[in-house]
């Protein structure tokens, strides 16, 4: 069942002199299975709006729904919600606080009814998954690696749970580009296996290559949300407010003004690679 949010709102501080709405009437439905890329200029809203779905801030009007049940209902039971939802924080490496990696990443286990060898199987599993051998590493101290290493440990501990939903802050800012394509290879075959990601990022391409959907939020509303390929298309309506387009966005329009015909939403690598291999065949023959 899809994550709904229906017609919300969210002010900070209201009532005060520092009241400040972050979103307005916001309605959008994720289907299950998405990969959702959120874009938009700082402040628009976007940590806000994975905050609300993560359950941590009430709207301020509205409703969130989770598989058709109001998160913020007096009736609802809040561990379902922390079962379903993973939320990667920006920066998650300054959230490791344990002593070991074991602990660390164990620590969302907690709350679920696991045996003691299920959860180390979940851990194991969890440090598999971000590239950690279990056996290497869980007895060293987390602040003992480096910084790229640190946020796979943070993320490990939120995969342990096994989420549904796996929601993403800026995953790959500041990452090398070896750690951000192999971190976006993770995301990528999570989704694959059925997990609905929605990644906030300001890296057009990461979204354009990896994302089947894209939010595209302005002063806390909905700008675009639609497929990447129709939303990504719109180069000059996103530049224009000052929105950055994928590498493949830019070299398509320079092709287009040397009379280049690309198709229309032409927003991928392997898409514009394809279409440029049969251009020149075409030329040769
Ligand atoms: N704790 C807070 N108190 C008051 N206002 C806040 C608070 N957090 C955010 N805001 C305001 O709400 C708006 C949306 O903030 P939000 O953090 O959701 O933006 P964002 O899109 O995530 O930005 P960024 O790309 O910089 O992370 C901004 O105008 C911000 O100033
Ligand atoms: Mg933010």
């Amino acid at each position: 069942m899809p994550i709904a949010l229906e017609n919300i709102a969210y002010i900070y501080a209201p009532g005060t002199a520092y009241a400040a709405t972050a979103l307005e009437g916001v309605n959008l439905t994720v289907p299950d299975g998405a990969f959702v890329g959120i874009m938009g200029k700082t402040g628009c809203g976007k940590s806000t709006l994975i905050r609300l779905i993560a359950g941590l801030l009430t709207p301020t009007e509205g409703r969130v729904l989770i598989d058709g049940c109001d998160i913020n209902d007096k009736t609802y039971d809040r561990s379902i919600l922390r079962r379903t939802v993973g939320v990667v924080f920006q920066h998650p490496e300054h959230q490791l606080f344990e002593t070991t990696v074991e602990r660390d990443v164990a620590f969302g286990l907690k709350h679920l009814k696991h045996t003691a060898e299920e959860k180390k199987q979940a851990v194991r599993d969890a440090l598999a998954a971000v590239g950690f051998d279990y056996d290497e590493v869980k007895d060293r101290s987390p602040l003992s690696f480096s910084g790229g290493e640190k946020r796979r440990i943070a993320i490990a501990g939120v995969l342990a749970v096994k989420p549904r939903i796996l929601i993403l802050d800026e995953p790959i800012a500041g990452l090398d580009p070896l750690g951000r394509e192999a971190f976006l290879a993770l995301l990528k075959k999570l989704n694959g296996q059925g997990t609905t990601i929605l990644m906030i990022s300001h890296n057009a391409d990461a979204i354009a290559e990896h994302a089947d959907t894209v939010l595209v939020l302005e002063q806390g509303r909905v700008l675009r949300w639609g497929s990447a390929k129709t939303v990504l298309q719109e180069r000059d309506f996103l530049q224009d407010r000052g929105i950055g387009i994928g590498q493949v966005s830019r070299i398509a329009a320079l092709l287009e003004k040397r009379g280049i015909p690309l198709e229309q939403g032409t927003v991928r690598y392997d898409d514009l690679l394809r279409q440029l291999t049969a251009y020149g065949r075409g030329r040769r023959g």
